[in-house]
């Protein structure tokens, strides 16, 4: 998620702003610049803008003087266009009129730009951002009104509204212009925009973390408001004009708890961010009835042609892979074998060019999945990407790529980059079975509506967060936990062991359910905590006996089952319900109580949860 500030009163402009954005910097992100409306008498927008950390940007101020009492500035976690000078924010519009800032995805941004181009409208980044910057310009030339001043923001307003009616997607946007030079015009459609009140001056931000050195009196826009800010103070209408106010209130945060969003620690912010994440993953994926990846730099004939898919990456991502392989093979049935990097290319795979490998990295960066995939490409098979940062290592040395978009995942333990991969991976299986003709298209549709559900279902699960805690509070002095699942539900309980592991310290390990006879069950003492996944499914019988197995032998055993299955009641001694979904779909719901415990017990334990010991966020090493 992009990074938004904005300004208008008495004080530099750009000093407010470069301030706001350095307490923004803990939401990672690729460049960042500032837009401020200067020169008293003969208003410009000057733009200042560089890839890289704020130190670059700030650097490039320091030989420029911006004497602006309104502006805005904008940190950018790349979505569409690689992390450049030139895809930095803010856009302009095609006179330099004015300036825009934004977070988010406008999805149907390639049929405005072919239009305004066809139009003679000429861009000079791969942003939608900048689209929206032409149309806005092009709406309030279009009114023929405005002019300096009141009229002018009131031009500025009105040619935002009209721009905002056309277009679909998520965004938070900050606009100013030359020809209302103390104005900023801002609106929202599912990206956070917060607005601060104080005397002879306004401010905006996309978190209450930039605003709350100045104000603790705030106001959050909401879907589809304007908001219209001048050092006088905030107006606030719908998109037709109408007179409207956001949610006002008082901020009681500090500024450490702010850039955390009120959540004690990054881990349980990003874990409860899963269900926007996951909406984030779906937007813009289909056009004119066609699952699209990201980029791609395959013709469809090199995915026709695939007699054999590997997937690999490490940790985390690699439980994602698990989880593919039942979705590609089910769907796009084609046979699939999913390998830890750090194992593939010793093994000498046999890899032809009709070998798919599929390299799953949230960071992109990771040594052994970067090296894995180099040697995919060297053996001439076709490699996608599944990466949560554009234009990541892995991200360019890939043929194709599909982005998470989970936004920036700042503790070590990964959570909202998960869920993303899977349902990333589901996608790809997906656009694999439509371009082999391996599923009719009514139904890969309806795979896709079910998707579309998940956002709200998981936030269900969130509903029993407080039993959960209480759960892991029973448990985190355990001396062990063991999880066991099958099919899809082995992935995420290997998950649940490492997530469990890698912030408590506690002995936590993931079993195929029916291995437990030939070995692990020697391991179940008296009262010892067993996790078994058994929602509805084909094997939820075979489950639901080796949770007889586990009881006989004394384990405590906690159960995530399907809601509405009051019989797994008569096997568990705690059971966390999760809603009814196709079972490919179940990992990204089960996984979250698993999270959740593994948060719980860490705290419980006094841990330190968002980083723990011994563990790095990117692993660049072998
Ligand atoms: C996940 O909780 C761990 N932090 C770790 O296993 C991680 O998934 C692994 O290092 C892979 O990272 P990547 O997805 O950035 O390649």
């Amino acid at each position: 998620m992009c990074g938004i500030i904005g300004y208008t009163g008495t004080a530099s402009a750009v000093d407010v702003l470069i301030e706001g954005l350095a307490t923004l910097e803990y939401r990672g992100y690729d460049s960042a610049g500032v837009a401020v409306v200067t020169g008293n008498g003969d208003p410009r927008v000057r733009v200042v803008k560089r890839a890289g950390k704020l130190a670059n940007l700030r650097e490039m101020l320091e030989g420029t003087w911006l004497d602006g009492t309104t502006g805005v500035g904008h940190t950018r976690w790349a979505t569409h266009g690689e992390p450049s000078d030139r895809n930095s924010h803010p856009h302009q519009d095609a006179d330099g009129d004015l300036a825009i800032i934004h977070n988010g995805i406008f999805e149907n941004f390639a049929e405005l730009r072919a239009g305004l181009a066809a139009d003679g409208h000429e861009f000079a980044s791969d942003t939608d951002t900048e689209v929206i910057a032409h149309l806005i310009g092009r709406s309030y030339d279009d009114a023929g009104v405005g002019g300096d001043g009141a009229d002018g923001a009131v031009a500025l307003a009105g040619a935002v509204r009209t721009a905002l009616r056309r277009v679909e997607g998520a965004f938070a946007i900050a606009v100013v212009d030359r020809r209302s030079p103390d104005t900023i015009v801002a609106s929202r459609r599912e990206a956070p925009l917060v607005l601060g009140h104080l005397d002879g001056a306004s401010l905006l931000s996309s978190d209450v973390a930039g605003l709350i050195r100045y104000t603790r009196d705030v106001e959050a826009l909401l879907d589809d408001q304007v908001a219209i800010l001048t050092p006088e103070g905030i107006t606030v209408t719908d998109l037709d004009g109408n007179t409207t106010e956001g949610h006002r209130y008082t901020v009681d945060w500090d500024i450490d708890v702010a850039e955390k969003q009120g959540y004690p620690h990054f881990m349980l912010k990003e874990i409860h961010e899963q269900p926007g994440a996951l909406h984030e993953t779906l937007l813009g994926r289909t056009r004119d009835g066609r699952i699209v990846l990201d980029e791609q730099r395959l013709d469809d004939d090199d995915f026709r042609h695939l007699d054999k898919v590997y997937v690999v990456a490490c940790g985390t991502s690699y439980h994602a892979g698990m989880v593919a392989k039942y979705a590609l093979e089910h769907w796009a049935r084609v046979p699939v074998e999913v390998e830890i990097a750090s194992e593939f290319r010793y093994r000498d795979p046999i890899l032809t060019q009709h070998t798919l490998v599929v390299a799953i990295s949230q960071s992109g960066e990771t040594a052994d999945t970067l090296a894995a995939a180099a040697h995919a490409r060297a053996q001439r098979a076709r490699v996608v990407a599944i990466s949560n940062v554009v234009g990541s290592s892995l991200a360019r040395e890939a043929d194709a790529v599909l982005y998470t978009r989970a936004g920036p995942e700042i503790a070590v333990a990964s959570t909202k980059a998960f869920t993303t991969q899977i349902l990333a991976l589901e996608l790809l299986a997906l656009f694999l079975a439509q371009l082999r003709r391996a599923m009719f298209p009514d139904e890969w549709r309806d795979q896709l509506r079910r998707m579309e559900t998940l956002p709200d279902l998981m936030e269900q699960v969130f509903g029993q967060e407080t039993a959960i805690r209480q759960l892991a509070a029973s448990v985190a002095h355990a001396s062990y936990v063991m999880f066991i699942g099958r099919q899809v539900g082995l992935p995420i309980a290997l998950e649940g062991a490492l997530k469990l592991k890698e912030i408590s310290y506690l002995h936590a390990e993931g079993f195929p359910a029916g291995e437990m006879k030939h070995g692990p069950i020697a391991l179940i003492e008296q009262g010892g905590p067993v996790v078994a996944l058994a929602t509805a499914g084909h094997v939820r019988g075979k489950i639901v006996s080796n949770i007889a197995e586990v009881k006989a032998r004394g384990a405590m055993v906690v159960a995530i089952a399907t809601e509405g299955d009051t019989e797994i009641k008569a096997h568990a001694d705690h059971v966390i319900y999760v809603p009814d979904v196709h079972e490919l779909l179940y990992p990204m719901l089960t996984v979250v109580p698993l999270q959740l415990l593994a948060y719980f017990i860490a705290t419980e334990l006094g841990c330190d949860v968002d980083q723990p010991r011994n563990l790095a966020k990117t692993v660049t090493v072998e």
